[in-house]
């Protein structure tokens, strides 16, 4: 350090989280700040961490959590935006947004139909669905729309019992309400999610009086069955959970098909490498987790005050774990810029680390598995299509707004 002010370190955290080249374009900017500042402190109102030891040490940290009331995690929004924008952050109905006990307890409620064994069972039924819906994929196919959607959302549509027919018109308002988990949102996204998110409650409500009325065999009849019992949870967070695991399945598995994918048609050497020997194809998964993640950030509060490096974090800061510079540490990964199928260095920080750590990691994984295999069995040729994707505008949740590729027998 230190020929880099302060004030140049947070222009380019700036750009990274809000502005459309920064978004578009994260790894550059991350691998200046964690050179120079791996621990920083912003004039945004938040520390940024970019080392993967740092990432892990503060997502597993007891005296962290998920409350941002009040709390600066956003920039360029007015009192009043910033306040509707809280009230997602903060509420306070599942998982992902709980501390313990209730964190404990609602993830408690679900975790045997995400653990490694149970998804297994899943296996064939997701090979025959891969393969549906690369029947389909004949000469060129956008493959986000063919695919990357498809897929995780039918697999994850089909656990809870959410009807088929009702699944593509629920994307567009996932993607509303995900718009508020960046950290620099368009006014107009807010008012966007708050309509989004009312829609998907009022869906919900519905749904799951349907089910109350008509049990099925499915993961939302056995929240209802829990919630009927008395003190296990409430209405409003069977709701907010149901919304949770439906959105969370598929938005960020899309990407890691979509990501994925176009990684490996960037580093040819690479695809033809998994293509001749296939005993990689999960080491591929965790290095594409890695090389590009669906999830590139994660926040916390600190409830208390924290050592992080040698740094002190004092109490009530908001601190970003950015996953997506962490995956690319020096310190973790030999020559972290480069896509190497066949790496063996342990999991990346993609899934996050700690209490919350990534409840459908396992689903995710055997997801990317199978469609690597099917795809290198049904095709010989996979080339891109036309001019290099462009990504969607946003950083916490990275992902590709289509993906042209041609596929050859
Ligand atoms: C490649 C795909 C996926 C990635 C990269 C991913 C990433 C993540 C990350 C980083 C977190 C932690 C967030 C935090 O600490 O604030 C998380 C939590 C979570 N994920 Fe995933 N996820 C993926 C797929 C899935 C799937 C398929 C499901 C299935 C329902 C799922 C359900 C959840 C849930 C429920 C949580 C909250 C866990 C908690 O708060 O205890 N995810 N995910």
């Amino acid at each position: 350090m230190n020929t880099v002010s302060a004030a140049e370190l947070d222009s380019l955290l700036f750009e990274l989280v809000a502005t459309a080249e920064g978004r578009a374009d994260p790894y550059p900017r991350y691998a200046a700040l964690r050179a120079v500042a791996p621990v920083h402190r912003s004039d945004l109102g938040f520390w940024a961490l970019s080392r993967y030891d740092d990432c892990q040490q503060l997502l597993r940290h007891p005296g962290v959590g998920k409350d941002f009331s009040g709390a600066a995690n956003s920039v360029g929004l007015t009192d009043e935006q910033r306040a509707q924008q809280d009230r997602f952050r903060n509420d306070r109905s599942n998982m992902l947004t709980t501390d313990p006990p209730d964190h404990t307890r609602l993830r408690g409620l679900v975790t045997r139909a995400f653990t490694p064994r149970t998804v297994e069972t899943l296996r064939m039924r997701i090979v025959a669905l891969v393969d549906e819906l690369l029947d389909a994929c004949t000469g060129e196919v956008d493959v986000m729309d063919a695919l990357a959607f498809p897929l995780p959302v039918t697999v994850i549509g089909e656990m809870l019992g959410v009807p088929a027919e009702d699944r593509p018109g629920l994307r567009p308002l996932v993607r509303g309400v995900t718009a508020v988990l960046e950290l620099a949102v368009a006014p107009a996204a807010v008012a966007e999610a708050t309509a989004a998110h009312t829609r998907l409650e009022e869906y919900f409500a519905a749904l799951v009086a349907e089910r109350r009325a008509h049990p099925g065999d499915d993961l939302l009849t056995r929240l209802i069955e829990a919630e009927d019992k008395g003190d296990q949870l409430s209405e409003h967070e069977l709701i907010s959970t149901t919304i949770l695991l439906f959105a969370a399945g598929f938005e960020t598995t899309t990407h890691l098909i979509g990501n994925g994918l176009l990684a490996l048609l960037r580093h040819p050497d690479q695809l033809a490498r998994l293509r001749g020997d296939r005993s990689l194809v999960r080491p591929a998964v965790e290095e594409l987790l890695r090389f590009d993640s669906p999830v590139q950030i994660a926040l916390r509060t600190a409830y208390e005050d924290l050592s992080i490096a040698g740094h002190h974090v004092e109490a009530g800061s908001v601190v970003l774990a950015l996953l997506g510079a962490a995956n690319r540490d020096p310190a973790r990964f030999r020559d972290p810029e480069r896509l190497d199928v066949g790496r063996d260095e342990g999991p990346p920080m993609s899934f996050g680390g700690g209490i919350h750590f990534c409840l459908g990691a396992a689903l995710a994984r055997l997801e990317g598995h199978i469609v690597l295999d099917r795809l290198l069995d049904r095709f010989g040729t996979i080339e891109l299509v036309g001019a290099l994707p462009t990504y969607r505008d946003s950083l916490t949740l990275r992902g590709l707004v289509e993906l042209r590729v041609r596929f050859g027998a």
